[in-house]
């Protein structure tokens, strides 16, 4: 797309986007949802209105010839305006644009043009089968991935073609010699026994007239492959398939070349792939040609064409996953002699390699994350229980055919890895033969952070690459040892995952999954997708519904309202928000064991009525790896304790937590009743939580730190009794060396409610502690991602646990928020707060954010006496900018006082602060501090 120069006072419409993503090819929402950005060079500029026109060709749109015409709207919405035109056929593709108008009645040009591509909406319109190989396979044992031809002739020219494409099981589909698209581990991982996602290609390049060949390999990944922490097997099948159906437009009508009995199947050179074990790949049995038109294929077997489901399939709604950035190694040798390769970044990804040698020497790759306390390379953190023998995990091995240079890259396997353990090499690896490749989902880069002090941009850089090693279709915990879609992990980390990277539409098909997969009484398991539904595993008392995990169903679309102000999302999860909060309050109803013996149960009727509300029964995760939990031995004593006498503390927080943000969602969309109803329980639990578990003097059992963090972030105490809890936390603190002492739940929150509640020094305090347990302290340590305990690599160099899980990264928030001070005021940012808090020693921080209105930025220096401020605020929003310490006669914005200038709507001094109100556009700002 062209960008246009503007005439300062010009605006226009640019980033069209369909259903959040730019130009999507294949989609199934009927009326999909559109969205673009205001551009501009002058302040304060709003939306006044916009219109709308869709055609179905570029030529129609110019001509006036329309689908649909919206007419000229007066509204501000930019960021969900609905197609309102005939609902549009399968595989058809629209074309759209749009003319917005300013508060002065002047029209813009019409935008550059977008389109979308509908798929197939129809299962009949599937006319292909679905095939797998003709022979048996053991179940039990790793079977060679199978690869899938057939080769067609076109005598007419073709005009355009479309490869619609699934598989049970992973595929990477070829046509004519070469690889179809540049997405990774497709059709993706959902509930496949509830939907499978496809994919459309554009292949019209690809193909000729005259003999063509279309092929697909296929790897066990989620399907058949290993997945989680128990290491299943066949958890959805235990047979591979694969369904094809490529359209083809010539100058002479359609032809349909789809997956069926005509193609024949084989097995090559990749003898094992699974997601955790690795690849194993003999070179020597390659099939040159495989899918080219020529190849003589009589030897290849048939196929068997089987007759699955196909009503459960959608067009692809994720993100698609694709090689992303490259690291050379370094080659070491360790005490023990090993050669190891040490790629500088821990990451998911794959190792790339060059060797040459002799035909039939096998190389072996071995991935891990860190070296032992030796120097030499282990894999022993990433097991939970010490394996008996040596594990088969994230290896590859290659087995050369010995003719000069060979290249490979394994197809169906990603390894969460910085060190490498080359092993049966012929003669020396060179750097310059092998780098690493990450693999994520290719979200849009949103959110960048950076200050003066570099182990804090270290921090940041790690909370990325955490992310990034973890976003590969679904959000995981960690990409080594369980790479599960965790629901308590994703719940703390999608606010800053939805600063740091575009969200949307990963979020919009996880929750898609989650909505599958929550049982009909509103349960929810501990993962999302849940391979334990289908073995029927799910029970409340262990992998299922602990409070804090299963609360994402409502707390992560309520985060992404509030990043993207879509109010469309709410809608969708909204009986699943409820439903969740419908069953916690079934399950608060029951009564924990223990309180059977308390006579206040039998003697007491207030006490009686409130344990209603107290979430006392069900296995919980509880505030999970506070400091302290550095052995196996005290993690399951802690599990143990919580098992036995649950955690009401914990539970209960949560609950009238969710009940509140329901009530919230039911304001937000307008549903009055219910919108009285949750927050009537959210005050009865509330009301419970402080009977039970606040003291006169504002001191909480467990005396610990998360205790007191969690009640003032979701503001359960009274606010008399507010600066109370903040001293017993501070206390806690202090007594703690100024160390953190809060696990998994409550560490996103802890810098947030110190600054909140006016010890903001605290918060430095503990984000610029070095030693065991801080963030920096894995920084210090020379670590790359964010580390699963805080002890992560222990004092004496022993690596503990997983050393690339996002969650306690989620402090990348108060940097966003609080140092730099960019947060939405209003939902989706149409109106901005900045509030830059400086502090801890930094004498600068910039943090920049791609809205889904345009670029927000706040950066602040401190040289000498003076502040600079520089902030920047997309069009069609407005800012509220706090001036910290600042006195409203000493600011000036460029040189003028800010009352004067443009775009500047108020300037009123705070307290000690200055508060500038304005309307879009740049802004530098100064004073003396
Ligand atoms: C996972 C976590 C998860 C936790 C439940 C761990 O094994 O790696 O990230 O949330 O279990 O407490």
């Amino acid at each position: 797309m062209t960008t246009k120069t503007l005439e300062s006072g010009c605006i226009h419409a640019k980033r069209l986007r369909t259903e959040y993503l730019e130009n999507p090819l294949g989609i199934d929402v009927h009326k999909p949802s559109l969205s673009w950005q205001i551009a501009s060079e002058k302040r304060s500029v709003l939306q006044g209105a916009y219109e709308v026109q869709a055609a179905r060709s570029l030529t129609d749109l110019d001509a006036g010839k329309l689908l649909w015409d919206s007419g000229r709207v007066a509204s501000d919405n930019t960021t969900s305006v609905r197609y309102e035109g005939p609902d549009c056929l399968s595989a058809e593709r629209i074309h759209w644009r749009v003319k917005v108008w300013g508060q002065n009645d002047q029209p813009s040009d019409w935008s550059e043009p977008a389109w979308w591509e509908m798929g197939l909406f129809d299962e009949k319109e599937w006319t292909a089968d679905w095939i797998e190989v003709g022979w048996d396979e053991d179940p039990k044992a790793f079977n060679p991935c199978p690869f899938f031809r057939r080769s067609f002739k076109l005598d007419k020219t073709v005009r355009s073609a479309r490869l619609y494409i699934t598989a049970h099981g992973l595929y990477e589909a070829w046509l004519n010699g070469q690889r179809v698209g540049d997405q990774a581990f497709t059709p993706g991982y959902t509930p496949y026994d509830k939907m499978l996602q496809y994919q459309v290609y554009d292949v019209t390049r690809m193909l000729q007239k005259g003999e063509n060949a279309l092929g697909a390999i296929l790897g066990d990944g989620w399907y058949r492959g290993k997945v989680y922490v128990h290491n299943d097997r066949n958890v959805y099948g235990t047979r591979l398939g694969l369904l094809a159906l490529l359209r083809i437009e010539t100058d002479n009508g359609q032809v349909m070349i789809a997956s069926g009995p005509e193609w024949k199947a084989t097995t090559g050179p990749i003898l094992k792939s699974d997601m955790k074990d690795g690849e194993v790949y003999d070179a020597r049995l390659e099939m040159p040609g495989w899918c080219q038109a020529a190849l003589d294929d009589r030897a290849w077997k048939p196929v068997r064409v089987v007759a699955h489901e196909k009503s459960h399939l959608v067009a692809s709604m994720g993100v698609a996953v694709r090689r992303k950035e490259t690291f050379h190694p370094r080659v070491i040798k360790t005490p023990k002699g090993e050669t190891v390769l040490d790629f500088g970044q821990n990451l998911a990804g794959v190792v790339h390699f060059k060797v040459s040698g002799t035909k039939g020497t096998t190389v072996c790759l071995r991935h891990g994350e860190a070296l032992d306390k030796n120097g030499n390379f282990t894999q022993e953190n990433l097991f939970i229980f010490k394996p008996r023998g040596k594990p088969f995990f994230q290896e590859v091995h290659y087995t050369l055919k010995g003719e000069g240079d060979e290249e490979y890259e394994p197809h169906f396997t990603v390894h969460g890895f910085r060190y490498v353990l080359v092993e049966g090499y012929p003669g020396e690896p060179k750097p310059e033969d092998f780098y690493s490749v990450a693999i994520y989902s290719d979200m849009l880069p949103t959110g960048t952070f950076e200050c003066s002090d570099p182990l804090i941009n270290q921090l940041h850089q790690n909370t990325m690459w955490s992310m990034k090693s973890n976003f590969l279709d679904l959000p995981t915990d960690c990409p080594q040892r369980e790479r599960a879609g965790w629901t308590g992990d994703a719940q703390i980390f999608a606010p800053s995952a939805s600063f740091l990277m575009d969200t949307r539409a990963f979020f919009r098909k996880w929750l898609t999954e989650l909505r599958h997969e929550q049982l009909p009484d509103g349960r929810l398991g501990n993962f999302v997708p849940n391979p334990y539904r289908l073995r029927k595993l799910m029970r409340p008392e262990l992998n299922a519904s602990s409070s804090g995990w299963g609360d994402v169903a409502v707390m992560m679309p309520w985060a992404l309202y509030q990043a993207y102000g879509d109010k469309t999302l709410l809608d969708t999860q909204y009986e699943s928000m409820k439903a969740w909060v419908e069953n916690v309050r079934t399950r608060a109803r029951k009564m924990n064991w223990s309180k059977y013996f308390n006579p206040r149960t039998w003697f007491s009727r207030a006490y009686r009525a409130r344990q209603q509300f107290i979430w006392d029964t069900g296995y919980h995760w509880g505030e999970w790896l506070e400091p302290g939990n550095g052995t196996s031995l005290k993690i399951a004593l802690d599990m143990a304790t919580r098992i036995i006498f649950g955690t009401e503390y914990v539970a209960t927080a949560y609950f009238s937590n969710s009940a509140r943000l329901v009530a919230k969602t039911a304001e937000v969309l307008k549903k009055q009743d219910d919108a009285r109803k949750y927050h009537a329980l959210a005050d009865q639990v509330k009301a419970a939580y402080q009977a039970q578990m606040i003291g006169e003097n504002g001191r909480i059992k467990p005396d610990r730190q998360a205790s007191y963090v969690r009640v003032l972030a979701f503001s359960l105490a009274p606010d008399e009794l507010e600066p109370a809890i903040l001293e017993h936390l501070v206390r806690l603190i202090q007594n703690a060396g100024n160390h953190i002492g809060t696990g998994f739940l409550s560490t996103t929150y802890l810098c947030h409610v110190l600054a909140k509640n006016g010890r903001l020094d605290m918060a430095y305090e503990l984000l610029n502690q070095k030693t065991i347990p801080s963030w920096l302290y894995a920084v210090t340590q020379g670590a790359t991602t964010i580390w699963e305990t805080w002890e992560g690599v222990k004092e004496d160099g022993t690596p503990w646990m997983s050393l690339n899980h996002y969650s306690p990264g989620a402090v990348v928030d108060f940097l966003h928020r609080n140092v730099a001070g960019i947060a939405p005021a209003e939902p989706g940012y149409k109106r901005i707060a900045i509030h830059p808090m400086p502090g801890g020693g930094l004498t600068r921080a910039k943090a920049s954010y791609e809205s889904v209105h345009g670029l927000i930025v706040s950066d602040w220096r401190i040289e000498g006496e003076q502040m600079h401020l520089h902030v920047t605020i997309p069009a069609n929003t407005t800012a509220e900018i706090t001036l910290p310490g600042a006195a409203v006669v000493s600011v000036t914005e460029k040189g003028i006082p800010p009352g004067n200038a443009d775009g500047v709507l108020n300037c009123v001094q705070a307290g000690t602060d200055t508060v500038v109100d304005v309307g879009s556009g740049c802004y530098f700002f100064e004073y003396a501090v």
